[in-house]
């Protein structure tokens, strides 16, 4: 096990941007991702971003596969993404809840581009790109954020819609997960 602490909001190295990762070919990076990997399943997340380890290097990891436990969440393919960049194809935003593992335990509304076409590189250096929308656009969008410094709680539109999960009104539908 390699598990990470997950550094939190307040932390400065949330705030700075990420730097491009140079060598695919380092023990570090392998490293890197085993820890990002096992960091996330031991904390329920659906993805992270190596800020959130205290690591300043443009690398993210998602993905969830379909739950009985949340039959409303999409599934989101296992992905790794170095040095990712995207360009939106539906302009139109959706707000929806988002949680995250810096910011335990709160939720917030966020819009976020509803289509995007992301690409980035795996761990063998080949590049992947795709379609997303939807849940599945919203964690990269999170998660591309991370790489930028910029947590979820600055892109919430109305304060009032940003709180602690167990105190939140669930007459909508509030994310249980936190990303
Ligand atoms: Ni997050």
């Amino acid at each position: 096990m390699a598990v990470q602490e997950v550094i939190k909001m307040g932390h400065p190295i949330l705030l700075e941007p990420a730097k491009e990762v140079a060598d695919f070919n380092s023990p570090e990076l392998k490293q890197l991702l085993i820890d990002m990997k096992d960091t996330m399943r031991a904390l329920d997340g659906v993805g992270l971003a190596a800020p959130q380890i205290a690591v300043g290097l443009r690398v993210m990891i998602f993905g969830v596969e379909e739950s009985e436990r949340y039959p409303d969440m999409e599934p989101v393919p296992e992905t790794i993404l170095i040095n990712p960049e995207y360009s939106v194809i539906n302009a139109e935003k959706e707000t929806d809840w988002e949680g995250c593992l810096s910011v335990p335990n709160m939720r917030g509304l966020v819009p976020r581009y509803k289509g995007i076409k992301y690409r980035g590189y795996d761990i063998q250096g080949s590049l992947i790109e795709r379609e997303a929308h939807d849940f599945h656009a919203r964690v990269f969008q999170h998660e591309f954020d991370h790489l930028n410094g910029i947590l979820y709680p600055q892109r919430i539109e109305n304060m009032k819609s940003f709180g602690f999960e167990d105190s939140l009104n669930y007459e909508h539908h509030v994310s249980q997960e936190e990303i």
